[in-house]
């Protein structure tokens, strides 16, 4: 274990986007330990792993990080020298039904992480880096960017909860000097992806002719980003983005949810052999979610113009590539939908 140049912590690498950060730093980095802290909730899936777990760098922790001891632990056993803290609950829907959850994972968690990094690096060359939402900047209108000096507004309890971490990590970093490095990036879409989020239950829905429920009239903007392009932006901010800074991320790609739907409904009537509008016919308007956030849009300018990072492909090719992935992994969506996954789970680290 000592040989390796870095002992990362990720937590929340068993999620869509922790699963993408883990597989490309053990991948890239054969030098680094990559220790995956994640509690397997309903959205954490080691199955997300199963082409890397056995990469003589990876393991695996089974932890709550809203359990201190746990954390500790785990710093201890590995010798951690740096944090990519990903792990949260993450979809807002759930967070108006229960906000509770959202505050004990993503801040108390969130600050178990810092004070323990803090009483653990007393010198030497470490970095925290914070996994953030530009949803944490509140809503736009019609025009206008998110920037990193845009004021918070939170508006939702999900969002709630990401901008008080984000003021926790700042807090350190201000306070003790922790070496903390932080991003903001817009909604995220690709393999791997839970099938709750819009993308994935759409596709899911689509490919089973069942009901494509649109919230309200449809016409909030999201900006939609590749999960690898984000792995990939993570990768360069946590290497080379200066400390106790914020980036934004996103790829200038705006969508109505409406048209969103529409493109998507073309593109996989093309690849199911349907009749063109086949599947359109399945969209149904439905009761709109409370708070709804307008519109997110982010200026990514200052991690293009400083560190060199910009998307690897269209929305349109990674959209494709995502449906093909879908399609193509029936088996991994009833796993991660039917709870059996937790039996894997015990299958293949049951004795450890
Ligand atoms: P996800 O819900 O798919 O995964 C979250 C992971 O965290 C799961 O593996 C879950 O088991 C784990 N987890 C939850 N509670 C935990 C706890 N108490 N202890 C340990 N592990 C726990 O989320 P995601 O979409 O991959 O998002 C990852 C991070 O990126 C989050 O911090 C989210 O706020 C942020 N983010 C997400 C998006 C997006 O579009 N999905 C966009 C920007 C930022
Ligand atoms: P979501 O994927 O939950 O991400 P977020 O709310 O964090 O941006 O939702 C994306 C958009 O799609 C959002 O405007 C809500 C809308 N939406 C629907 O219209 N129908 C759905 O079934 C879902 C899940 C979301």
């Amino acid at each position: 274990m000592d040989n390796f140049d870095r002992r990362i912590l990720v937590t929340g690498g068993a999620g869509f986007i922790g699963s993408h950060v883990v597989r490309r730093l053990l991948k890239n980095y054969p030098n680094y330990l990559i220790v995956n802290a994640d509690k397997l909730t309903y959205a954490g899936n080691l199955a997300n792993l199963t082409d890397v777990q056995k990469l003589k760098n990876y393991r695996f922790e089974k932890i709550d990080i809203v359990n201190l001891q746990a954390v500790k632990e785990v710093f201890q056993k590995y010798h951690i020298t740096d944090v990519i803290h990903l792990a949260a609950e993450s979809h807002v829907d759930r967070s108006i039904e229960g906000p509770m959850e959202f505050v004990m994972t993503n801040v108390v968690g969130s600050v178990n992480l810092l004070q323990t990094a803090k009483d653990n690096w007393k010198s030497g060359d470490h970095v925290f880096h914070h996994v953030s939402t530009d949803e944490v900047y509140g809503s736009l209108g019609h025009t206008g960017l998110f920037t990193e000096k845009t004021s918070y507004d939170p508006r939702s309890p999900y969002s709630a909860s990401k901008a008080s971490s984000d003021h926790f990590v700042m807090a350190f970093y201000h306070t003790y000097n922790l070496p903390v490095k932080m991003s903001n990036c817009s909604n995220n879409y690709g393999s791997h992806h839970f099938p709750e989020k819009l993308i994935p239950l759409m596709i899911h829905n689509i490919q089973h002719k069942k009901p494509l429920p649109i919230y309200g009239k449809g016409d909030n903007i999201r900006d939609w980003l590749w999960v690898e392009d984000h792995a990939s932006a993570i990768e360069t901010i946590f290497h080379h983005g200066r400390i106790g800074e914020s980036y934004n991320v996103g790829g200038l790609n705006e969508w109505t949810n409406i048209e969103l739907v529409n493109y998507l409904c073309q593109l996989m009537d093309e690849k199911l052999g349907r009749n063109n509008g086949e599947s359109a016919s399945l969209i149904t308007y439905v009761t709109d979610r409370a708070g709804h956030d307008k519109r997110y849009a982010i200026d990514a300018s200052k991690l293009e113009n400083e560190l060199g990072w910009k998307p690897s492909i269209t929305f349109e090719e990674g959209l494709s590539k995502t449906v093909d992935w879908f399609l193509s992994n029936q088996e991994w969506v009833d796993k991660v939908t039917s709870g059996s996954y937790k039996e894997y789970y015990e299958i293949m680290y049951g004795g450890r």
